[in-house]
Formats: C-alpha cells, structure tokens, sequence
C-alpha cells in the first residue's frame, strides 16, 4: 500500500474508533466500538484513493472516509434487522445481541456521526451526492422487499435492487473523491461509471458466494437468501432453466426459514446441473472487463496502482470460489487468481 494511503487509512480508523463508540450504555462495554477493526476499510480506501488520484492533498478525505464507513456499517445494521441476520464477521449481529429496535437505533447513530463529519466539510456538492445515495440505498432495499419470494422476479429487477442497495455506495464513494479533487466532468462521470459497475459485481459475488460457502469462510450463515427469500443471480437463472418439478421444488424452499442444510446443497446439485455458476462466471468475466477497459481510461498518477489492485481486489472475490466449477468444461479461468 503507498505510504500515504497507511497514513490515512490509520486517520480513519482514529476517526472511527471515536465515532463507533456508544457512550455510558449498559448493554454496550464503552470500549466496545461497534465498527469492528481489522475489515478491509473498503469504501474508504475508495474516497481516500479517487482523491489522491485526482490530485487532492487536502485533508477533508479523512472525513468524508470515515464518514461512507459509518453509513456502510449503519445499513449492515438495519440490513440484518430486514434480513434476520444472525451472523456477520463471524460474529452475533446486534440485533441478535440486543434486539431488533437496538440494533436500528445504532445504525441511525451511526448514520447520524457520518452526518457530523460530513457537514464539518461544508461542501454542498459532496453533501448532495451523499443524499441521493442515501435514497438510492433506501429505495433498493424496499425494491429488494417488494420482490421477497417473487419467484419470477426479472432479472432488470434484479439489477436495478443491486444498484441502488450495493453500487450506489460504491460509485458515492468515488465520485466524493472526484468532487473534492475538483475534477471535469468527464473524470466524474468515469468515476462513477467505474464505481457502479464494481459496485454491481461486488453483490453479484456476495449472491453467488451465499449458496457456495458459509461461515468459515464468509463469516455469515450459507443459503441465507434463499431462506429470506431473495431472488438473486443464481435463483433467477436456476428457475428459468430447470424443470417445473425443479422449479416447484425450489419454490417451496424459497422463504423457507427452517430450510436445512441438505435442502440447499439440493439447490446446488441444481445450480450444478443446469451449469449456472459457469453462465454466471462468463457474464461476470465480461463486466470485470467493462471494468478493466474503464481503468484504462483513468489518467494515472503514483497512486494507480492501488486503486486498480482495490478494484481487483473488490471483483476479484468471486474467482476463488467459482474457478472449482470451471475446471469440469474447460471455460476460461479467472484472470490471475487460485
Ligand atoms: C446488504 O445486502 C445490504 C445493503 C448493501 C444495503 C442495505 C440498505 C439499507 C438497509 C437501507 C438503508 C439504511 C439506512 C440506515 C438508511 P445483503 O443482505 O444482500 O448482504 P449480506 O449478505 O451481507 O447481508
Ligand atoms: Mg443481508
């Protein structure tokens, strides 16, 4: 990592280490932040990385970092409220801990530091670009409701929960390092375009990566969605391919919160069968390269390289687990991983 971006990785974290911490509560050890430590600090290595490579050397990025992962944690915390999420990081979620109503209020307290940092910056610019994504993440979580066990969701549905839930975020965080750096427009728009994109496959992966492997390797529960009954990727695929006995067998698990173990292994055998992780794998190839050819386009200065190797690193999650599955037909392996 470029030395400077340590630096203000370690800014960050001071930042959050503060604002992650709720106060004089009975339930909460004051030590305890409710960020945890040691996550890939993702979304503010984002900011941090589009402003340096816009040429910022202010200091505001450290805010506005720190201030996209409070809003991150804050939407993990209502998404597991929506979702019954009992297991992330490897850890009991808070609404498990303490309950549903706890668990919301941290994430508005959340929500509410991130507020603090962003308007000490005082730029109405960056202010407006937060707030759309502040209704784009609303707006695909209640997408995402609305489509709850629809079996026949469209996969531009699909899409479209994934845009505003995931990539919003994502593109937000970019575009926030191209504003501070004063960028043209036509550098923004790169940004953005760059940012919702590997935004898309990052919940692309996250949805594949549910059916394939749980705990010990993601730290949440495996076949967590079908169980919540979520339509994603692999399920839209899987259901427009297979047979209407398959299909009404998969129409019984969906929602099913008791749904064992066996039943979602039964739901592989099915993905395995009608070659779906293969499809996905090819189409999500294409977009890795969509992202590639974007980065081509990016004027480069000394801190290139770590943004492509954190975009990489985003996009790059999925091949680990999917590359077993291409071995069998001979596809095309993933570029540059196991
Ligand atoms: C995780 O999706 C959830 C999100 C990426 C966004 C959640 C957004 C909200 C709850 C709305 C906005 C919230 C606030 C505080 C304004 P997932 O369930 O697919 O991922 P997971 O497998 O990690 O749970
Ligand atoms: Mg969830």
């Amino acid at each position: 990592m470029h030395p400077k971006i340590a630096e203000d990785m370690s800014r960050v974290k001071e930042i959050l280490r503060e604002k992650g911490c709720i106060k004089d509560l009975d339930k909460v050890e004051e030590s305890e932040c409710l960020i945890p430590e040691g996550g890939k600090m993702i979304r503010p290595r984002l900011v941090t990385l589009a402003a340096r490579l816009c040429g910022y050397d202010g200091t505001a990025h450290i805010d506005y970092a720190a201030s996209v992962e409070l809003i991150h944690n804050a939407t993990l915390f209502h998404d597991d409220v929506i979702d019954s999420g009992e297991i992330r990081r490897g850890g009991k979620t808070l609404n498990v801990r303490f309950g549903n109503s706890f668990a919301l209020l941290a994430g508005d307290y959340l929500m509410a530091k991130s507020f603090c940092l962003i308007a000490k910056c005082e730029n109405p610019e960056i202010l407006s670009a937060i707030a759309d994504c502040f209704s784009d993440l609303v707006y695909g979580q209640l997408k995402e409701m609305d489509h709850d066990r629809d079996i026949d969701t469209p996969m531009d549905v699909y899409y479209k929960i994934t845009d505003n839930k995931t990539a919003s975020l994502i593109k937000t965080c970019l575009v926030i390092g191209g504003l501070l750096a004063g960028a043209d427009q036509q550098t923004l728009n790169l940004l953005a375009e760059t940012g919702s994109k590997t935004g898309r496959l990052f919940q692309i992966a996250d949805d594949v990566i549910d059916y394939l492997a749980g705990e010990n390797r993601t730290g949440k529960r495996r076949f967590h969605d079908v169980r919540e009954g979520k339509m994603t990727m692999p399920a839209i695929l899987l259901v427009r391919r297979c047979a209407p006995d398959e299909r009404e067998l998969f129409r019984t698990l969906l929602g099913k919160r008791d749904m064992a173990e066996s039943d979602g292994m039964r739901i592989v055998t099915l993905l395995e069968k009608y070659k779906i992780i293969n499809e996905i794998h090819a189409e999500y190839f294409r977009m890795h390269e969509d992202v590639t050819r974007l980065l081509g386009k990016i004027n480069g200065n000394e801190f290139l390289p770590d943004f492509k190797a954190l975009i990489d690193l985003i996009i790059g999650r999925l091949y680990s687990y999917t590359d077993k599955y291409l071995k069998d037909d001979g596809s095309e392996k993933s570029p540059g991983h196991e």
